[in-house]
């Protein structure tokens, strides 16, 4: 991936260099070509250049250039071992809960506590010290939409999508932290990681919707790697005669964007030492939650999660806990059935282990300073795909009706492993305030865009009723929208006590 990301900036800079006519990228020489053809044949992956002599040239220019983005031994390698991966004794894994000094709980905390930290985080807002990262370079192919995920109106009164939702939450946060610190500009950056697919449209989305209102100087907006695509035998497969099949490198790919896309320079230049990492499909989510970056401030700790109570032990969610002494995740399949139904002796009317990952992260930037000592240590996992490609034999273009090949994914959590416990922390936070991510198509009933805009209705209401609002409704589901650019978490409401509407509603404006 690194150097995935190396080439990407090189062929930037052809192209700022001048090039040839048509590819916008300088045509190789018949040696620089051949170097290639040979270092590939040499890994094992000549295939890709079987249809070379059929190219025009700037097809050929392409080529090159795409296939220098990769060392073919390193691909053949991850390969190699996601596709037969070293047999680990999983029977001797000893699971435990997080130690108690790292555990939190926003259920049953005192609200003094809560109070503290969002006092702390609310000033390193003001004190500009608190960036965001937003993971959103997925596909979303259970979602089956076309545009990236954080354009997509999941259905609320205002048609608001999930990016300009998450942008207003920004900036009504500048503004309280502006407000109780009396400074005359709070700032929290934005860095929007992008991939391959989801970029232009994304640059597109925030240019033709004026940043939402943010200023531009304050929004990055940058792109992972990609890695290639791989056929079940470990051979790299070709989307079409002059290209190869690529996929993002998953979200774990953010540590490496993050050093090469310049991100990290930039938060350092700015003085950043607190940074919240997120999912772009959490309608839910508390951007820069001043509770989350005062409870991990506070503990000095490198990584902090947010994590949800598993609903019962048959959920299907992976699991923060800690796996023989160190920080990790575990996911459902992996735990047996006595595991997930563990009680914990201490309240027995809970699970064990209950602390649902929903990808939400604090990383101190002292951590993000470490990158490149871990970053090649991270795993690449096996995701099985429908890959569209070419027969390596004919070149006929085939459309597979079952998974023929795999796109190698790093994962955003497989560094927590790596973080010693006394420098991670996780805390429990409120499903129904925190938590509902849009995966799936409309009408599936779960984690689908009906069930986003419900869960943030439902939380409208909930806020309007507890600042003595009445909300009048006849469908269980309606709710009120309230704007982010009211209230962030259901503070500054008091304007509608007493006041009586019906749902479903839209607060907009303090009248
Ligand atoms: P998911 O694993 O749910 O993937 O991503 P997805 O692309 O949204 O949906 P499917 O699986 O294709 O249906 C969780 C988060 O990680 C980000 C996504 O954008 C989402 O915010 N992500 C995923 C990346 O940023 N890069 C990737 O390569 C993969």
């Amino acid at each position: 991936m690194a150097a995935a990301v190396k080439q990407t900036v090189s062929n930037i800079m052809d192209k700022i260099h001048g090039t040839p006519e048509g590819t916008g990228l300088r045509e190789p020489s018949l040696e620089e070509f051949q170097q290639l053809r040979q270092k590939y044949t040499d890994a094992g992956q000549g295939q890709v250049f079987a249809f070379v002599d059929e190219l025009k040239p700037d097809e050929k220019t392409r080529l090159f250039h795409q296939l220098s983005d990769f060392d073919p031994n390193r691909i053949s390698h991850l390969a190699d071992v996601a596709l037969n991966p070293p047999k680990s004794d999983e029977t001797q894994a000893s699971l435990e809960p997080l130690p108690d000094v790292a555990l939190a709980s926003i259920l049953d905390s005192d609200p003094k506590d809560i109070q503290r930290w969002y006092d702390e985080g609310l000033k390193q807002v003001a004190d500009n010290k608190v960036a965001v990262v937003l993971m959103a370079g997925g596909q979303g192919t259970r979602l089956g939409s076309s545009a990236p995920k954080g354009c997509f109106d999941i259905g609320l009164p205002s048609h608001k999508s999930l990016f300009q939702i998450q942008a207003e939450r920004i900036t009504k946060l500048q503004s309280l932290a502006q407000k109780v610190s009396g400074k005359e500009k709070s700032v929290i950056p934005w860095y929007v990681m992008t991939s391959g697919p989801t970029r232009k449209p994304t640059e597109e989305f925030f240019q033709q919707n004026n940043y939402f209102g943010l200023d531009k100087s304050n929004v990055f907006i940058f792109e992972q790697g990609v890695l290639p695509c791989i056929s079940n035998e470990g051979k790299i497969l070709m989307e079409s005669k002059s290209k190869a099949a690529v996929a993002p490198d998953g979200n774990g790919g953010i540590y490496q964007a993050l050093v090469t896309s310049g991100v990290r320079e930039d938060m350092r230049k700015r003085g950043i030492q607190h940074i919240h990492a997120y999912c772009v499909d959490n309608c839910l989510v508390r951007v820069a939650d001043p509770v989350f970056i005062g409870f991990a401030s506070s503990l000095d700790v490198d990584i902090a999660t947010k994590v949800v109570r598993k609903r019962d032990a048959t959920e299907s969610v992976g699991l923060i806990l800690q796996k023989n002494g160190k920080p990790d995740v575990v996911e459902y399949s992996e735990i047996d059935k006595e595991t997930a139904e563990a009680r914990d002796p201490k309240q027995p009317d809970v699970l064990k282990f209950r602390a649902a990952n929903i990808v939400n992260h604090y990383y101190s930037f002292r951590f993000l300073e470490s990158i490149e000592t871990w970053s090649h240590k991270l795993p690449h996992h096996v995701a099985r795909k429908k890959i569209p490609c070419i027969d390596p034999e004919t070149g006929d273009a085939l459309k597979p009706e079952k998974p023929n090949g795999i796109k190698l994914e790093q994962f955003v959590f497989d560094v927590f492993p790596m973080t010693p416990l006394d420098k991670f922390a996780s805390i429990e936070v409120r499903r129904e305030d925190e938590f509902s991510p849009l995966k799936n198509a409309k009408g599936t009933g779960v984690d689908d865009a009906d069930t986003s805009k419900r869960d943030v209705m439902k939380q409208g209401q909930r806020w309007i009723e507890k600042a003595g609002g009445i909300v009048v409704t006849e469908d269980e589901s309606a709710g009120v929208e309230v704007s982010p650019l009211i209230s962030y978490g259901g503070e500054g409401l008091e304007f509608l006590k007493g006041r009586e509407m019906k749902a479903p509603a839209i607060i907009e404006k303090e009248d």
